[in-house]
């Protein structure tokens, strides 16, 4: 598969992945290489990517607690602490080598060590190869809200090698999927189309244009100020829903595509009242997300806590929710606002679907 470029570093497919981060290593001469691991990375991907990297570097592995409830700063102090007792300098690298988690978090903390090392993401997961890895967002969560803390920093390169997902449970899948079917919504229908109509879908060959899609909206808008926030679609509401399941004690937490794809559903309602976005279609994205996620047990009685988790999320200005909305496939708006009263017609739509 073709390399894609970045604005200042490759993405690379498959086995060359691994060729040119050899290659990246010897060339900067790196003082050390730390491997970021969890404690699932470490079992299931960790002796694929030493069966394929090779270095006489010193080399050192540093492994978290696996899950979003320890993508925060304490984690990242305890890799700090690591990184500086195991010698780590200012040549040292930082490879990322796990799902989302693994590659903000390791971002994160490579920027911020000594005012910034190089660090390369190898994402494991579907959710972070075509969208968490690319681009440049690194960053952990505040108590239950998302990526609060972070920066923008771009790795010297990275390797996407789909060899990983046979490492990951069906549901982690359906995660990933649902930035597939964003990407298909707002830019490539035909993603979308696949994914719906094609029960022999092999789910890797849509990795490579989803990231070409991210790469290109990046390109044009690296910092988030403009059309980048198109990859907000579904998230706004989506944000509110997964932070509020992974606070609530009650409800088993949704994965993050899980909460988008109910997301995507309401987003698609408040496009059809804010913008004219065909009814037909608002029906046809929430049989087809009902049909690949099930229906999520979402109450009215969870609408208060949802909108004032969507309050705090940081895309916000001026106390506005601020919204992506559709007017069609392929053609959308950003910086919408819709009322609370709509929002809340929203949920219902999707409460109310049997
Ligand atoms: N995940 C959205 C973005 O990278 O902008």
């Amino acid at each position: 598969m073709t390399t894609i470029n970045a604005a200042t570093y490759p993405i690379h497919f498959e086995e060359k992945g691994y060729q040119e981060l050899t290659s990246l290593v010897s060339e900067r001469n790196y003082s050390s290489i730390f491997v970021l691991v969890d404690d699932n990375t470490s079992n299931c991907c960790y002796p694929r990517f030493m069966e394929l990297f090779f270095t006489n570097k010193p080399m050192e592995v540093i492994q978290i607690e696996a899950g979003e409830v320890h993508k925060n700063i304490e984690t990242c102090v305890g890799v700090w602490n690591a990184m500086t007792e195991l010698g780590a300098d200012r040549k040292s690298l930082l490879i990322t080598l796990g799902g989302g988690v693994i590659t903000d978090l390791g971002g994160f903390v490579a920027s911020a060590f000594k005012r910034g090392i190089d660090f390369v993401n190898i994402p494991t997961t579907l959710l972070s190869m075509v969208d968490a890895s690319v681009g440049g967002k690194t960053g952990v969560d505040l108590g239950v809200l998302k990526n609060q803390i972070g920066v923008f920093a771009n790795p010297e390169l990275i390797v996407i090698d789909a060899e990983y997902l046979q490492t990951v449970t069906p549901r982690e899948i359906r995660s990933g999927t649902a930035e597939i079917i964003k990407y298909g919504m707002t830019h490539d229908i035909r993603l979308f189309n696949e994914i719906k109509d094609n029960d022999e879908l092999n789910i890797v060959d849509l990795i490579h244009r989803s990231i070409e899609i991210k790469n290109e909206v990046v390109l044009e808008d690296p910092k988030e100020q403009s059309v980048r926030k198109v990859l907000n679609w579904g998230h706004t509401i989506g944000h509110g829903i997964e932070s509020y399941f992974l606070e609530n004690n009650k409800k088993e937490a949704l994965t993050h595509g899980e909460a988008i794809a109910i997301g995507m559903v309401c987003e698609a309602y408040l496009s059809s009242k804010v913008l004219g976005f065909p009814e037909n279609q608002v029906t046809e994205i929430k049989e087809a997300i009902v049909n690949i996620y099930g229906k999520v047990a979402l109450y009215e009685e969870d609408f208060d806590p949802i909108l004032k988790l969507m309050k705090h999320d940081k895309k916000n200005v001026g106390g506005e929710i601020n919204f992506v909305l559709l007017r069609n496939y392929e053609d959308f708006e950003i910086n919408c606002n819709a009322s609370e009263i709509l929002i809340r017609e929203s949920l219902m739509f999707y409460v109310t679907y049997k």
